[in-house]
């Protein structure tokens, strides 16, 4: 429950990248050692992620709340059931791991956000590049394969679970490995530099040529994930609709060049430092107009934050999505809160009203719900938003950290429809 109207003001410490943390904990398959990794974002994503990977046999340790060191040594299993594959889209990394470390998967078909169909064309296809055998029966993909084979792969689009998945199958393939239009996003870089320190070769990340030589054996390490770049922006634009005032710290400013941009383009102050940025906003916002693209384009990640601030800004702006088939499902959710937008195909038209009014609201996917909790915060009166364990995914500590900045937010219903009432709110654990 978001009662609206308040400035954010403050700081904010952001967490570690959910999408570079659900590649990570996945490759340390790859060690048969132990890793110890730091900054990893306390999310429910993760949560699950570390369960599937107790499955398969690695000792799990949560050394603090954010940091975990887990050990491959030994894995029993080859196969993800489908309860657990199909609560997050990450678990199908598991595929491209164990084809590195046992020549063998079986994967349940990958859940995650509703964003039309996601097929998964690309990852099989650079698999069998690499000499696996890939196919799907009852909705489990099945891989294996004698040996692992360097090869040449060229992906008909940029995609960035099919990069991945190909990445950590490769750097254990026999030979060179050839990734030609690969996703260049932050999180890809990350990944690389991890596999490099478990004893991998692999060159050219943040390109759209990644080489890999691959190695007979990899081994544990010692890790830091980078900063959440889509958490990031996400605050960077509550605090500009809110007409706020936010240092937001633990950044790479340089991640957030696109989404630094558009803020400007809308009238928001960035001051950027080493590793923080700070955003400032007075008076009315203006409209701008946002294409998602692959990194270093905008991100489709942020298009939901973004038009729940634009609903109020002065003006009709346009957010045309170049990623999802569909991803403007909570459109619907704004129009209850009296924003103006019409959907045609992929773009948004968002005629900036002055003023949303709170109501009762729905979180249709991680992004979705923080784009309904940034509305809320602008909005007059109360907003409710229901199924937030879709926001916890991705954020940690959703509510503690927007406390610490000023807003009126509050949990008021736990997820299995206990009755009602206000659980407080511990900014930190
Ligand atoms: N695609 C195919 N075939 C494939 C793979 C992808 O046609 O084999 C298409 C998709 O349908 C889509 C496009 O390629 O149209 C791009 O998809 P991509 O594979 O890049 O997306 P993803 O790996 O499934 C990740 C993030 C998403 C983020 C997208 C785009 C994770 C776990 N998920 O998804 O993050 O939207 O990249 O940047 O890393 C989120 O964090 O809220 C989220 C949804």
């Amino acid at each position: 429950m978001i009662n609206g109207g308040r400035r954010l003001v403050g700081a904010v410490d952001i967490s570690g990248a959910k999408n570079a943390a659900l590649a990570i904990i996945p490759a340390t398959v790859l060690a048969e050692g132990k890793c110890r990794i730091e900054n990893i974002p306390d999310i429910r994503d993760v949560r699950l992620m570390m369960d599937i990977i107790r499955h398969l046999g690695a000792s799990v340790k949560q050394v603090n709340r954010n940091t975990y060191e887990i050990d491959t040594t030994y894995i029993a299993s080859e196969t993800v059931p489908d309860a657990m594959a199909r609560k997050m889209r990450a678990s199908y990394y598991f595929i491209g791991a164990l084809l590195g470390r046992a020549g063998k998967a079986e994967v349940a078909m990958p859940g995650g956000c509703n964003f039309g169909v996601r097929p998964i064309d690309q990852h099989i296809k650079g698999f069998e590049a690499l000499g696996a055998r890939v196919r799907t029966e009852n909705a489990v993909i099945k891989a294996t394969t004698r040996e692992l084979l360097g090869g040449a792969v060229y992906f008909d689009l940029v995609s960035v679970g099919a990069t991945i998945n190909v990445m950590l199958a490769a750097v254990k393939a026999k030979g060179l490995t050839i990734i030609e239009n690969a996703a260049k996003e932050p999180h890809i870089v990350d990944l690389a530099n991890f596999l490099n320190l478990m004893g991998a070769d692999v060159r050219g990340a943040g390109t759209d040529v990644i080489k890999i030589r691959g190695v007979d054996s990899m081994h544990g390490c010692d890790y830091s994930i980078i900063p959440d770049q889509i958490e990031a922006g996400t605050y960077m634009v509550a605090a500009a609709a809110t007409g706020g005032d936010v240092l937001i710290r633990n950044v790479i400013p340089k991640h957030l060049d696109s989404i630094s941009a558009k803020l400007v383009e809308s009238g928001v102050q960035i001051e950027e430092f080493d590793d923080s940025v700070r955003v400032t906003a007075n008076g009315r916002l203006l409209k701008c107009n946002i294409k998602t693209m692959p990194h270093p384009g905008f991100p489709t990640d942020m298009q939901p934050q973004f038009a729940a601030m634009l609903s109020i800004a002065e003006g009709t702006s346009i957010i045309s999505e170049g990623i999802w088939d569909n991803r403007f499902r909570y459109v619907e959710q704004l129009l209850r809160m009296g924003a103006s937008i019409q959907v045609e195909g992929k773009a948004a038209i968002i005629e900036g009203v002055p003023q949303l009014k709170g109501a009762p609201v729905r979180a249709d996917d991680l992004r979705a719900g923080a784009a309904m909790v940034i509305a809320g915060l602008v909005a007059s009166g109360t907003t409710t938003i229901e199924d937030i364990h879709l926001i916890e995914r991705g954020y940690e500590n959703i509510l503690g950290k927007l406390t610490a900045l000023g807003a009126d937010i509050s949990r008021i219903q736990d997820d299995d429809d206990t009755p009602a009432r206000v659980i407080p709110m511990v900014s930190s654990l």
